[in-house]
């Protein structure tokens, strides 16, 4: 067994000794500042990141760093309060672990969310955007090197990582629930710096919606073991250069805040149509 399979088969072991028999159907990974959907979840069972063997720990303000396993409408839920970024200076398959052990936990739909910048003049701070597709700026990949065959195929298909079904009917149920819900394509860029104005200037040009510094490596790797992969962006500032002000992670951290409540409505709308 080669050392990255052994490191996935210790983690998931250790996680599913807490977890003492609790089977997760549904992956959900927090954004900066979208934490509080951790508190939600019912009969909740903590596992700290630091205590899991071949776990990082995740060093972002915002981000608290444990998995909660539990309930929320009716779903056996395990959540990441705490997710771990390629600026942090780790290793693209060191960040994506988490999302492999949660496949060999048996989850089946991956929520994924984060906080970014807008970049399609017509959104604005608060909104929250469903993501249809993604762009890889990073110049990385969490599949380069040896393919493990037991998760999916070498060369891996990217044409459908949102499912377009389940983002349609997530579209109808947030119109039925009067929730204003953009949608687009996220871009992923490295950070940790934002970006320039020109830099978001060729983002317009090459297709994005909005952009930030996680989320794709993690799609990748699970839409590449058939996990069903939802994203859902909080967009907490307009970004570099389309609004003369400066960007920083407080402002960041702050508008996520103000929209948690409707933040948590739509996840709780969402977790039903999970299949
Ligand atoms: N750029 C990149 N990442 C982000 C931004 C941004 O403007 N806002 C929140 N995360």
């Amino acid at each position: 067994m080669s050392e990255y399979m052994r490191k996935i088969n210790e983690s998931t072991e250790f996680i599913k000794s807490e977890l003492n028999g609790f089977e997760p159907e549904i992956g959900m990974i927090l954004g900066s500042g979208l934490g509080i959907m951790a508190g939600e979840v019912e009969n909740p069972i903590y596992i700290e990141y630091s205590k899991i063997p071949n776990f990082l720990r995740s060093t972002v303000e915002g981000h608290k760093g444990r998995f909660v396993a539990g309930n929320l409408m009716g779903r056996k839920v395990i959540v990441m309060d705490g997710r771990f970024h390629y600026y942090e200076g780790y290793d693209i398959k060191d960040i994506t672990l988490p999302v492999r052990v949660m496949k060999c936990l048996g989850v089946k739909n991956l929520l994924l969310t984060n906080a970014a910048g807008g970049v399609n003049t017509s959104f604005s701070p608060g909104n929250l955007m469903l993501i249809t597709d993604h762009i890889n700026m990073s110049a990385n990949n969490p599949l380069i090197g040896k393919n493990y065959e037991e998760f999916g195929p070498r060369f891996a298909d990217s044409t459908n990582i949102y499912d377009k079904d389940l983002n349609s009917e997530i579209i109808k149920i947030s119109k039925e629930n009067g929730i204003h819900l953009q949608k687009g394509v996220y871009m992923f860029n490295t950070g940790p710096s934002y970006e320039t104005p020109a830099e978001i200037k060729m983002a317009r040009v090459m297709g994005a919606d909005a952009v930030g510094m996680s989320t794709v490596p993690e799609a990748i790797i699970a839409s590449h073991s058939g996990i069903k992969v939802t994203g859902i962006s909080c967009i907490t500032n307009m970004a570099a250069g389309i609004l003369n002000q400066k960007i920083n992670h407080e402002e960041v951290i702050e508008t996520a805040n103000e929209v948690k409540s409707i933040f948590i409505k739509l996840v709780k709308l969402i977790l039903p149509e999970l299949k």
